[in-house]
């Protein structure tokens, strides 16, 4: 993947690590999520009934949502609690110098590749 596809969406000082951002990159929402093992990015919207994810808690890895609980492994997007079932949209991210950057091309898993 070229570094072209990357959209830069947020600079890196504006997620300290433990909190998210709610990000809008070509109509959809994103959730960015600094956790110790990096930043990735989901989909803002639950998979369950749609509430924003940017309102519920990030704790560790997880992101819990703020209307029935469910949470989800915003590393991979998979269901780690229910009531949801289905694994939350997942999308590549990098962070460099100038910012944190998403691919806009949906993955199964997210990844988070930081340059030194
Ligand atoms: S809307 Fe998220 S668990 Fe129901």
């Amino acid at each position: 993947m070229d570094a072209k596809d990357y959209h830069k969406v947020a600079q890196a000082d504006a997620l300290p690590q433990g909190k998210t951002l709610c990000v809008e990159l070509a109509g959809r929402e994103i959730l960015l999520c600094h956790t110790s093992e990096g930043v990735f990015a989901v989909d803002n919207l639950c998979s369950h009934a749609a509430a924003r994810l940017c309102e519920g808690r990030l704790k560790g890895h997880r992101i819990l949502c703020p209307l029935h609980g469910a949470a989800f492994d915003v590393r991979d997007g998979s269901v780690l609690t229910r009531p949801a079932s289905v694994a939350l949209v997942t999308y590549s991210v990098r962070v460099d110098e100038e910012g944190i950057a998403i691919l806009l091309q949906q993955s199964g898993g997210a990844a988070c590749h930081k340059s030194p």
